[in-house]
């Protein structure tokens, strides 16, 4: 069913700056009256308290903030309906409706007025008709967006190369699990059971590239832009739901004193997220903060389809990761032990945020080296495990802690089944804590 979400009537009586819309329409080439009236009365939603110069739909990625960026879709690209690069009606439609017919996709009015359904499941959603890398309705172009390990990490052997992709792993590689994503939010923060799932963590009309679509080498620019808005601060009003990271306070640096910046790969020398020599998190977002806003104590019964049951939750102020004080011997760029900092760590350098062919959202490189973990079987994946922690733990300080009293008087078995080694994560998980050979209730992840 189609929500009437432009209220037409309402907002031809409300608007309040038409120069700023005049000045948007001028970028529109051609229109037909229901489209101009639409574009009219749905741009004063978005825009009409702030100049279009600096209107925040319009710097957004897909409102064209770099020329020749912005949305365009291939039905709405020629006459006679070439509406102009960035115009909302390449996502938009009324009554599914252009001129009288309806451009393609086509299939009826959908939620919020979008020219396909918001969602309907993990590899069909509204953005994947344009985030896809064939047959996108994106005009002219294949959308090539990176994981994040390609962007920050600087692991161009990533051969992942659209949003559509990324989502589509299935055991024992994971993908962000969109339907559960949906019903978490369903509820909370003004968000309905018509959400679009990438919403939760996107604002359609606010979102920029980091940096501008670098997944594009023919269009790629050093400009960076920030991708994502906080899920707790989701609002209908453009204004209110910001970006998250691109002001003050809300980088990795604010969250803590003490972050280290992860090299990037095949390089001792430049460091995420953006092969600079900064290493204070003054320039990535602060995912712990974000991540967070979801994965945190309050939401105990977050359900997981994927993993067929409820997740963990995450205390990241007293986690060893996060701010609980740990002295371990730690691989460079970390300082090890007692006169090391006390690090705490953004949920991205271990984690994608969308997907992985490793278990657990586990990125496909870590500091400066390739991780491989194809899944969770207790004989044969210990050592996959072992290759996410030796990125920042050396292999040699590992074997001391758990071969020194009174460790090793446990069966070797335990850690070595089969002659082999257990999963790293049997034991050490986020919340994880050890009892037994002289410890009690001992944080150990
Ligand atoms: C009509 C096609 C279209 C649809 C539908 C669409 N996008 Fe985009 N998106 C674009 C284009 C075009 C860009 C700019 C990149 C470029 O020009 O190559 C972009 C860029 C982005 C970016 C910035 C990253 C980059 O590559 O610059 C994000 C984030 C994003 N889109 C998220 C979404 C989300 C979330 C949805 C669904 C709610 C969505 N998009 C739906 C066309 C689309
Ligand atoms: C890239 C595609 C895209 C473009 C371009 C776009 N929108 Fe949207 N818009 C969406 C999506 C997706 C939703 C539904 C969001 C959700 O599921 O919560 C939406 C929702 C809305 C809503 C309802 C908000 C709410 O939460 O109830 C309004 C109003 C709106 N858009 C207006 C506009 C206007 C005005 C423009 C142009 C200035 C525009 N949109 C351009 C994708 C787009
Ligand atoms: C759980 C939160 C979350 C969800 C859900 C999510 N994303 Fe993202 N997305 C992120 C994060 C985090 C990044 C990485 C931002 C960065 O690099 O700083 C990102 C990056 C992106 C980018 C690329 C930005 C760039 O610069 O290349 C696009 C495009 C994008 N997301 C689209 C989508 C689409 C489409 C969906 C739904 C199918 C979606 N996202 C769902 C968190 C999310
Ligand atoms: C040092 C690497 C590392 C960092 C940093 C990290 N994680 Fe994890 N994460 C893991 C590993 C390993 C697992 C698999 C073991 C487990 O389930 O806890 C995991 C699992 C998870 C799970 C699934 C939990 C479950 O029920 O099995 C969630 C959710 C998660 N992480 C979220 C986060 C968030 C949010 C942050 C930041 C606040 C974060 N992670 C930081 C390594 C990390
Ligand atoms: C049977 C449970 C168990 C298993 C399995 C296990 N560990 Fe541990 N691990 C522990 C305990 C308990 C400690 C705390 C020992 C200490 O601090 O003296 C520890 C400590 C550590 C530390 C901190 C070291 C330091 O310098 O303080 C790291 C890193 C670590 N383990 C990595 C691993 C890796 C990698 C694997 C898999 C190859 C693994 N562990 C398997 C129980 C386990
Ligand atoms: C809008 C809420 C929300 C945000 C924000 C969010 N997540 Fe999640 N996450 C979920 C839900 C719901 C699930 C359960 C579905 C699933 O397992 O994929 C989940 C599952 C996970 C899992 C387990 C995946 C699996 O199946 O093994 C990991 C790991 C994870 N999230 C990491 C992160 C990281 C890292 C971030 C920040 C970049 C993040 N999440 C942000 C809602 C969220
Ligand atoms: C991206 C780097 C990174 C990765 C990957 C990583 N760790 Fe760590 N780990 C650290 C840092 C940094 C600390 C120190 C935190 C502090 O200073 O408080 C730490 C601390 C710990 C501690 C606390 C030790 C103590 O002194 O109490 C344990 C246990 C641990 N890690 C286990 C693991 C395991 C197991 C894995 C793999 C599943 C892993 N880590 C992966 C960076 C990492
Ligand atoms: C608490 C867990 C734990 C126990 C108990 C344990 N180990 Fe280990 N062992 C480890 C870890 C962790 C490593 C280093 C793993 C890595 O990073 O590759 C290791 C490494 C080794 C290695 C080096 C293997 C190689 O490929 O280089 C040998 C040999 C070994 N252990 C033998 C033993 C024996 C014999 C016992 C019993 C006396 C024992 N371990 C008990 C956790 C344990």
């Amino acid at each position: 069913m189609s929500k009437n979400v432009f209220n037409f009537h309402t907002h031809l009586y409300t608007l309040s700056n038409l120069s700023n819309l005049k000045k948007y329409l001028h970028n529109i080439t051609s229109f037909s009256p229901i489209i101009l009236l639409t574009t009219l009365l749905v741009t004063s939603v978005l825009l009409y308290s702030k100049p279009v110069s600096a209107g925040p739909y319009l710097d957004s990625a897909h409102g064209n903030y770099n020329p020749g960026y912005g949305v365009l879709r291939t039905s709405l690209s020629t006459p006679p309906n070439d509406y102009g690069r960035g115009n909302c009606a390449h996502c938009h439609e009324k009554h599914a409706s252009i001129g009288g017919s309806e451009p393609t996709p086509t299939g009826g009015p959908s939620g919020y007025e979008l020219f396909y359904s918001n969602y309907v499941s993990q590899t069909d959603d509204f953005c994947f008709e344009c985030h896809v890398d064939v047959n996108s309705y994106q005009s002219g172009e294949s959308l090539i967006n990176r994981s994040y390990s390609y962007r920050a990490g600087g692991y161009t052997a990533d051969t992942l190369n659209d949003i559509k992709e990324a989502f589509s792993f299935t055991a024992p590689a994971t993908s962000h699990n969109l339907g559960d994503i949906r019903t978490f939010i369903n509820g909370k923060w003004g968000y309905t059971s018509d959400s679009n799932p990438c919403a939760a963590c996107h604002n359609p009309h606010m979102a920029k590239g980091d940096p501008a679509n670098a997944g594009n080498a023919a269009k790629s620019s050093t400009t960076r832009g920030w991708p994502v808005s906080l899920p707790s601060q989701h609002s209908k009003d453009n204004n209110a739901w910001g970006l998250w990271g691109d002001g003050a306070g809300e980088k990795m640096s604010d969250c803590t004193a003490n972050y280290q910046a992860p090299y990037r790969y095949n390089s001792t020398t430049t460091y995420e997220p953006d092969g600079s020599t900064t290493t204070s998190g003054s320039n990535l977002t602060d995912y712990a903060t974000f991540c967070t806003d979801c994965h945190n104590t309050t939401y105990t019964t977050i359900n997981s389809t994927p993993l067929v049951r409820n997740l963990k939750t995450i205390n990241w102020s007293t986690e060893k990761h996060g701010n609980g004080v740990g002295n371990a011997a730690l691989a460079l760029p970390y300082t090890s032990g007692p006169s090391g900092p006390n690090y705490v760590l953004s949920c991205t350098d271990c984690h994608e945020p969308h997907g992985s062919p490793n278990s657990y959202l586990t990125r496909k490189e870590v500091n400066n080296g390739v991780v491989t973990i194809t899944g969770n079987t207790m004989t044969t994946k210990g050592t996959e495990w072992a290759s996410l922690c030796e990125r920042c733990h050396p292999r040699a300080g590992l074997e001391t802690p758990h071969h020194t009293a009174p460790l090793s008087s446990d069966y070797c078995s335990t850690c070595h089944p089969g002659g082999s080694y257990a999963p790293c994560i049997v034991c050490h998980y986020h919340g994880s804590t050890f009892t037994g050979s002289g410890y009690t209730n001992y944080p150990i992840f």
